[in-house]
C-alpha cells in the first residue's frame, strides 16, 4: 500500500486556515489535534472549528484527540464529519467499546500511544481498530525531535499486523521529515503526519510529494 501523508495543521495558521487547508489537496488527509490544556498542556480547537474545517477541507479530516475523556467526547468528533477519529489509550476507560461505537458511526477508529505506552495491548485487538497511531514524540506541540526509541514499538506493531494479515495502519505523528521518513517507513508505519515539514516548506504541496515518495522508496 502507498504511503499516506497527512499534513498536520497544528503548524498552519489559526488565522488562515481556510487557505491553509486549500495548499495541501494533495495530502491524503488534514490532521487535526484536539488538545484540552489536561492530557497535554497545550489548547488548540474543538467541535465548532473542526464542523467548519471539515465543510472547507479539500481532503478528509483524521482528527487526533489528545483530550481526557474521549470516551464521551469522540464520538461527538465522529458526528462532525471526521472520516478518522484517534483517542488516547492513557485518556480511555473502554478503548474497545469506543473504537466499536466510532465505527458504527461509519468513521475509522484508531488509538494512540504515548511514547512510553506499549502497544502490545493493542496487537490482541487489531480486528477492533483501523489504526494505531505510535507516537514519535511526547504529544502537545509541533516541532519536536523525533524519538528513535519508538522505531522499535513500530516494528514489533508491523509484525503482529502482517502475521494476521490485519488491515490495521500504523500511523506516526511527531518528527516526521524528509530526514526520518524512510527509516521509519523502513520500519512498518504507511501513515504519515507532519506539521512543521510541511508547512515550514517553501512550497508544502511540494513537500507532501517529497515525503510520500521517500516513504514509498
Ligand atoms: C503533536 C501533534 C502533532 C504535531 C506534529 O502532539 O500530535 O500532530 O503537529 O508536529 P511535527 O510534525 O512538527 O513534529
Ligand atoms: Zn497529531
Amino acid at each position: 500500500m502507498a504511503a499516506l501523508v497527512n499534513p498536520s495543521i497544528l503548524s498552519a495558521d489559526f488565522a488562515n486556515l481556510e487557505r491553509d487547508l486549500a495548499v495541501i489537496s494533495g495530502a491524503d488527509y488534514a490532521h487535526v489535534d484536539v488538545m484540552d490544556n489536561h492530557f497535554v498542556p497545550n489548547l488548540t480547537l474543538g467541535l465548532p472549528v473542526v464542523r467548519r474545517i471539515v465543510e472547507v477541507s479539500p481532503v478528509p479530516i483524521d482528527v487526533h484527540l489528545m483530550i481526557e475523556d474521549p470516551d464521551r467526547w469522540a464520538p461527538l468528533y465522529a458526528e462532525a464529519g471526521a472520516a478518522s477519529v484517534t483517542f488516547h489509550a492513557e485518556a480511555s476507560q473502554a478503548p474497545v467499546r469506543l473504537a466499536r461505537e466510532l465505527r458504527a458511526q461509519g468513521v475509522r477508529a484508531a488509538v494512540a500511544l504515548r511514547p512510553a505506552t506499549p502497544v502490545e495491548p493493542y496487537l490482541d485487538l487489531l480486528d477492533e481498530l483501523d489504526m494505531i497511531l505510535v507516537m514519535t514524540v511526547e504529544p502537545g506541540f509541533g516541532g519536536q525531535a523525533f524519538i528513535e526509541g519508538t522505531l522499535a514499538k513500530i516494528r514489533r506493531a508491523r509484525a503482529a499486523i502482517d502475521a494476521v494479515g490485519a488491515s490495521t495502519w500504523i500511523q506516526v505523528d511527531g518528527g516526521v521529515s524528509r530526514e526520518t521518513i524512510a527509516t521509519i517507513a523502513a520500519a512498518g508505519a504507511n501513515c504519515f503526519v507532519a506539521g512543521s515539514a510541511v508547512y515550514g516548506a517553501p512550497d508544502p504541496a511540494a513537500e507532501i510529494t517529497a515525503l510520500r515518495d521517500l516513504a514509498d522508496e
